[in-house]
């Protein structure tokens, strides 16, 4: 079989340097219709009581095997394991499922492999920024091969919930607001992680989570409730999953949260009618970590017995850390209200697994037989990841790239100009910090023989609200020719269980950045954050701003690169800016409403006039405090060049259902850098069976264009890439008309239109 990646370094275009690619890794057969023989005889050997077994995850992280764990391997009893990432001891593990347990069934060793092993890539969020699945992919082989080292067979990721509320903390490990990027980036990380062939060395079983709707929690705080309507849930959130289980993922996590009354580990809406009836999907459901046991918590049934009834009703075939399977599935067989029949079929969701893993065959872990960790490629690959990552929002006066030759002096100032693991984010329980290089470091090595680089932290962390370092700050400023300020969010203010209600710079962040602007020097913001924040408080008081979210490992080389011009930010945001947090929700494909706002109907509060009467502002739908815009639109991102996208046209002004369209234009940088440009393809379906939203994002490409050059950029789209689901749930494409623009954000106005008949 050929390597898929083979081809990368082309498909990097634009990085500086070429990535050298691993070799491929020999094919173990995986032959389905020889899994599905082997799953059935196995399971005809199976007690009941092994069959629960299978269905039972046990969290291991004590490096220390307790008596209790080996006893319950051995006797058939646990099916997998999560969290133990020492190899010998894994192994240790593997050995007893094999060689000391009846039927010798190895286990599934699950970790949390959200962006990066020990090499840390930049969060997911920062990930979708780049807007390119080679680099996403590449980055999810390099975490497996690494996670694999330990043992680890299975990862938690990738996490594909919609996200369109920053206060969100786990909005740092989603791939953004829209369904179309996400659903590209979704597979990427599937085929990343699981390869071409899950048997071979170096390949990782991935889980879609979580199913489905958890980004959308009330008030964006974690855990909290959903309501989402049948037909935005198909719409909008199903996508991602969707693509994912047709990229062949193995596995699906249940969300923890209650989606319309019905918590999503007791769905059997979601699991057994969309995702095993209407998908095919043939891989295996895990809850969330004790997500059974809380169907009772959440007040959907009375005890843990009841749970565990909903729970493999609904079609999660394991628990997660939990002991109610264990403690009263039996009794639910026994009592005939669960049928056998149902248990075989999902213990043979999680056995088929296990033989496409070929675990059978090779149980045991052989770290030489893997790249070394930290390779160059993969400290090459997350580097690339966030040279690409990084969204330059705002340049004025072109006061970046800085020049290493005109500079005499820099600031280095802010609490996350040198905090090592700060820039790794959310989820990296294995991430190294000692591998972490900083933005301090990077910029002192890039320019440090030119540039006399001066550096202050001026407060403890991010939160802080201690002033004392300002002083200092303000002085440091005036005495150098330029300041970098390197602010945002340290990791611990996102991620699982960390929302926030204000998504302002935290602590005195904005003070400081007042205080360094007095000294009159162009002020360069470089922020890293988990999350889009409202940056509305300090956007006028800088001259330009990088947004880095956290880039991993390799964050400060690349934020050095683009500081100084080896390279051009050519970052996407992967979701809207809002101005205010009470804009929330504000997201690009927003449906048009009967009163659409424009320029002409918007009277702001501070332009009301005195004594107006009740109707005479208004009457459109904005905020009278925020207008309707967002601080920066989905899709963002300067460029040292400068891009002109022009000649915008279709292949056909008319097609027939079932046929394709091309929307092409052209793409010319007219400034004096090369530069990767991400060109952006959006549709509006103007009349609908349901109302449609206002701009769609329908394909994405990322081109390196040289100074002057002129490319052409070409989109297909085939009818059914403009189906939706409409009142009737029914996928459905319509005939009528559409408009489609091409640009560098969804802001893009250059459009054409097209129209879809139907003859027949
Ligand atoms: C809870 C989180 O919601 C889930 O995403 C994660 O994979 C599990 N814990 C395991 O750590």
């Amino acid at each position: 079989m050929p390597n898929r990646f083979a081809n990368l370094s082309a498909a990097l275009c634009g990085s500086l340097l070429v990535i050298t690619m691993s070799v491929s890794i020999a094919n173990p057969p995986n032959d389905s219709a020889a899994i599905e023989h082997r799953v059935t005889a196995l399971l005809a050997e199976m007690t009941l009581a092994e069959k629960i077994g299978q269905m039972n995850q046990v969290n291991a992280d004590d490096r220390d095997l307790s008596d209790d764990l080996r006893q319950a391997i051995e006797s058939g009893r646990v099916g997998s394991v999560l969290n133990q990432v020492d190899v010998d001891a894994v192994n240790e593990l593997q050995r007893i499922a094999v060689q000391e347990s009846r039927l010798g069934i190895p286990l599934l060793v699950g970790r949390d492999v959200i962006h990066g092993f020990k090499t840390v890539m930049p969060i997911p969020l920062g990930q979708a920024a780049a807007w390119n699945a080679d680099i996403v992919r590449e980055g999810a082989r390099v975490a497996a091969r690494e996670a694999a080292t330990a043992g680890v067979n299975w990862t938690f990721a990738p996490m594909i919930d919609i996200s369109r509320d920053p206060r969100w903390g786990r909005i740092a490990e989603s791939l953004g607001e829209d369904p179309f990027l996400a659903s590209k980036l979704a597979v990427a990380m599937v085929e990343g992680f699981q390869g071409e062939n899950l048997a071979e060395t170096g390949t990782i079983a991935a889980t879609a989570k979580h199913f489905a709707g958890y980004g959308a929690s009330e008030s964006g705080r974690d855990y909290a409730t959903v309501n989402i309507p049948e037909n935005e849930l198909r719409n909008v959130y199903f996508p991602p999953f969707k693509a994912a289980v047709d990229a062949g993922v193995v596995s699906l996590m249940a969300a923890f949260s209650d989606l319309d009354g019905v918590p999503a580990t007791g769905n059997q809406f979601l699991f057994r009618t969309v995702l095993r009836d209407e998908w095919g999907f043939n891989g295996f459901v895990v809850s969330d970590w004790d997500s059974v046991r809380q169907l009772a918590i959440h007040g959907l049934t009375e005890n843990d017995k009841d749970s565990v009834y909903e729970a493999v009703t609904a079609g999660v075939d394991m628990e997660m850390a939990g002991r109610s399977y264990v403690n009263n599935l039996e009794t639910l067989v026994e009592e005939g209200r669960i049928d056998v029949a149902m248990i075989d079929a999902m213990v043979a969701n999680i056995l088929r697994a296990k033989f496409q893993l070929g675990l059978f065959d090779n149980p045991f872990t052989d770290p030489a037989a893997l790249p070394p960790i930290a390779s160059a490629h993969a400290l090459e690959t997350a580097r690339q990841a966030a040279l690409q990552s990084v969204v330059l929002l705002k340049n004025d006066r072109g006061v970046l790239p800085l020049s290493a030759e005109k500079l005499n002096s820099v600031a280095v100032i802010g609490p996350l100009a040198d905090a090592p693991y700060e820039q790794l984010g959310t989820w990296i329980f294995d991430g190294d910090r000692e591998l972490s290089i900083t933005p301090m470091h990077a910029i002192h090595s890039l320019v440090g023989h030119d540039v006399d680089v001066r550096y202050l932290r001026a407060m403890d962390n991010s939160r802080s609200r201690a002033s004392e370092g300002f002083d200092e700050a303000a002085e440091m400023a005036r005495d150098s020719d330029a300041v970098l300020l390197f602010l945002g969010e340290e990791s611990i203010l996102s991620g699982e269980a960390h929302s926030r209600a204000d998504i302002n710079l935290p602590g005195d962040q904005a003070e400081l950045v007042r205080r360094v602007r007095e000294a009159g020097k162009p002020v360069v913001a470089v922020i890293q954050a988990g999350r889009p924040l409202t940056l509305t408080n300090i956007i006028d008081q800088v001259d330009a701003v990088l947004f880095a979210w956290h880039p991993g490992t390799m964050g400060g080389p690349a934020i050095a690169d683009l500081l100084f011009g080896l390279e051009s930010p050519s970052g996407k945001l992967p979701v809207t800016f809002p101005r205010m947090v009470g804009q929330i929700p504000i997201y690009y494909s927003q449906k048009k409403t009967g009163k659409p706002p424009s320029p002409d109907t918007v009277v702001l509060i501070d332009d009301i006039d005195a004594h107006a009467p009740q109707l005479s502002t208004g009457m459109t739908a904005y905020h009278l405090d925020a207008g309707y815009t967002p601080l920066f639109v989905f899709g963002h991102g300067l460029s040292y060049a400068e891009f002109r996208y022009q000649k915008i046209r279709t292949s056909a002004r008319e097609i027939e259902l079932g046929d394709t369209v091309t929307i092409s234009a052209e793409l010319t940088n007219t400034g004096d850098v090369a530069a990767d440009e991400v060109a952006q393809l959006y549709i509006r379906d103007l009349v609908g069976n349901v109302t449609r939203p206002v701009k769609e994002l329908k394909g994405f490409r990322r081109i390196r264009v040289e100074p002057g050059q002129t490319v052409s950029v070409e989109f297909e789209l085939h009818t059914d890439d403009l189906a939706f689901y409409g009142r009737n749930m029914q996928l459905m494409t319509e005939p009528g008309e559409f408009h489609a623009w091409i640009g560098g954000s969804s802001e893009t106005e250059l459009r054409t239109e097209f129209r879809i008949i139907d003859s027949d």
